[in-house]
């Protein structure tokens, strides 16, 4: 028995979907525990590719039990939209559950998302549009609407005519929109509460339980570690908490639970929206990266901003979420390039600095300091174990497994399940922590 959470350890798009899929074969729970259909990873089922925001891929295995937990926000009606896509491929969806607690995205709060981005002006943080922040900022606010209000049908009745009137009010003031009919909103939202209602339960609660039981448990994070709204590259971030400890809070369970932590990141970087990226790469560089990796969103289609792998922001990954191992993805991407260049440190102000900085003014001034390595100039999309590997691949590995200090216990190069090299099993390898100071955190 082990409950392990995956995250992903630079600005999201780290390949966590496929890490997780390939897990989940061992998980007998799925659960996410933060962020909402900002989110997105590609799902290829029955030789047919759909898009999943919400719901864990985990829900392909038939006794995986899957569960939204209280520290997402769901957009009913993306959920429902998944719920049906997966049905209509005759995969049963009776093993998805769905916090009570968790909040619900409104019309309103898409709307506001977008308006206040257009405000922003040169200050935009380049959000998803899915209104997430303004999810996120009435549940502080204490006006969010919970799945158990969504689904308590006089409840919801008495709480939307309030904020809606209440919103409405921003909505026409403030961003000079029409405002929202209540009688609509919550006829809509009705309807959405009675195709939800056969999956809603106590997520925390049952969690527990399948701890009792000694079930293998896969906490599963949305976005990166970069993204974090306390720890990534503030404003520039999402409004929850990707970071390992997230999974305690957004799932409802102790720290005590947690057995181990796998940190998704690619061979190289990339980010999606606004903010400083010290090691970003602009030109035929960045375009052949973004064309390798088919760097375009899973939920806005937008062009990933590419670069290279940054071994400031990988320590920075293994210490604020305690990670054991890390699983590198998108190795292949690398494999045609002559050099391949990995950030050591920055050099801020004409100091060298080793450690990330908290200030993003700070970041945008970071200067990276390269060491370049031979590339290896040959496919390793077939490779299927480390010695497969051209000793150059071999040795980019070995070098960023040096830097984060963390051994490497998966390497992916490609999206199918068969192209991933296993070093060792990233669910049962021994814990970080417990490793003496002499274990040399290589690959193997
Ligand atoms: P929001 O989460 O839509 O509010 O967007 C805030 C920031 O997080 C923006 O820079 C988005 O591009 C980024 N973001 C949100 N979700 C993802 C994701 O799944 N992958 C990568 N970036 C994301």
């Amino acid at each position: 028995m082990a409950n392990v959470v995956v995250i992903g350890a630079q600005w999201g798009d780290e390949g966590k979907g496929k890490v997780t899929d390939l897990l989940s074969r061992s998980a007998d729970v799925v659960v996410r525990y933060q962020g909402g259909v900002n989110a997105g990873h590609t799902v290829v089922v029955k030789g047919q590719t759909f898009k999943l925001h919400l719901i864990p891929s985990g829900i392909l295995y038939p006794d995986t039990k899957c569960i939204i937990g209280s520290g997402t926000v769901i957009d009913p009606a993306v959920l429902i939209e998944e719920l049906d896509q997966i049905e209509a491929l005759g995969i049963s969806t009776k093993n998805l559950l769905i916090s009570e607690t968790a909040h619900v995205t409104m019309p309103y709060h898409r709307l506001i998302d977008k308006a206040s981005e257009e405000r922003r002006g040169n200050q935009k943080i380049g959000t998803t549009g899915r209104g997430i922040g303004p999810t996120y900022a009435d549940k502080s606010e204490r006006t969010g609407i919970r799945v158990l209000d969504l689904i308590e049908k006089e409840a919801l009745q008495q709480q939307l005519n309030w904020t809606i009137n209440y919103k409405n009010v921003i909505l026409e003031k403030l961003y000079n929109l029409p405002p929202l009919d209540p009688t609509v909103v919550i006829e809509q939202y009705q309807a959405y509460a009675e195709r939800l209602r056969p999956h809603v339960v106590d997520s925390s609660l049952k969690i527990y339980e399948a701890i009792e039981e000694k079930r293998n448990i896969l906490f599963e994070g949305a976005q990166g570690t970069l993204l974090d709204l306390d720890h990534g590259t503030y404003p520039y971030v999402t409004s929850s908490n990707p970071v390992a400890g997230g999974a305690c809070v957004g799932a409802g369970v102790g720290p005590t639970m947690i057995d181990r932590v796998i940190g998704v990141a690619k061979a190289y970087t990339t980010r999606v929206g606004e903010g400083p990226f010290p090691t970003e790469l602009e030109g035929t560089l960045g375009e052949l990266l973004c064309a390798r990796g088919a760097e375009f969103g899973t939920t806005t289609g937008r062009r990933r901003r590419c670069g290279w792998f940054d071994s400031v922001i990988g320590r920075y990954a293994v210490r604020i979420n305690g990670i054991d191992c890390l699983a590198i993805t998108k190795l292949d991407v690398l494999d045609t390039l002559e050099e391949i260049k990995v950030c050591l440190a920055y050099e801020i102000d004409g100091e060298r600095c080793d450690h990330f900085p908290s200030s993003s003014r700070k970041f945008s001034r970071c200067l990276p300091i390269y060491k370049t390595l031979p590339g290896w100039q040959q496919s390793t999309s077939e490779c299927r174990t480390l010695e497969d590997l051209p000793s150059q691949a071999l040795d980019y590995l070995k070098f960023l497994a040096e830097l984060m200090a963390v051994p490497i216990a998966l390497v992916s190069l490609g999206a199918s399940r068969e192209q991933t090299i296993i070093v060792e099993d990233p669910i049962h390898g021994p814990k970080r922590a417990l490793l003496d100071s002499n274990h040399v955190p290589l690959i193997s």
